[in-house]
């Protein structure tokens, strides 16, 4: 969403203008459109990355206000069926409470600062660490895991 989504002000603030227009358009426009001046990747990825990417912008946004209420930050999701895959899928690498690894913030004060980057990781993974993406949940599975998250311990 750009300038207008969860970014718009604070410190993550870009300014830039939103990819959402760019939905369903085809994956040569957006090549064509990441590889010109303004993003300067030049030499930075293959062709197998771009492609990738178009094909994220293309065909992988959601409609995120759908399964975050924006005013409230509350996920639009089924704590219990959360809760199940969590503790069937995540628990076993973050802890029952969300509390593990050590060195990251409580998965409980992450969901309930920020849900719209919770979603992003579970269905991307997070870079560099051994977290997989779990892009075939979804965006409803993925809000259902986050809303049992929104329950866990903050501190
Ligand atoms: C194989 C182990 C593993 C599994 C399974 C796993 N994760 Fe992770 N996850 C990690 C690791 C490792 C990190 C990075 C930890 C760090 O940054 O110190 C991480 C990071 C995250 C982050 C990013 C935290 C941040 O700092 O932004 C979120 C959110 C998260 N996991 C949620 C989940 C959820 C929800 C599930 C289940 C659907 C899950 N993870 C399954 C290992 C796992």
């Amino acid at each position: 969403m750009g300038a207008d989504g969860a970014y718009a002000s604070g410190s993550y603030m870009t300014g830039i203008t939103g990819l959402q227009d760019m939905a369903g358009a085809p994956t040569a426009d957006i090549v064509a459109i990441i590889k010109d001046e303004t993003h300067g990747f030049g030499g930075m990825m293959d062709d197998q990355d771009y492609l990738d990417l178009a094909n994220f912008v293309s065909a992988g946004q959601f409609n995120i206000d759908a399964y975050i209420d924006r005013g409230t930050k509350a996920a639009i999701g089924d704590v219990a069926k959360g809760e199940e895959y969590f503790n069937t899928i995540c628990s076993n690498c973050h802890g029952a409470d969300g509390s593990l690894p050590k060195d990251m913030p409580l998965l409980g004060a992450l969901a309930n600062k920020n849900p719209w980057g919770i979603i992003q990781k579970i269905m991307n993974g997070q870079p560099a660490e051994n977290m997989p993406a779990l892009r075939a949940f979804g965006p409803q599975v993925s809000t259902d895991v986050l809303a049992y998250l929104q329950t866990l311990p903050v501190e």
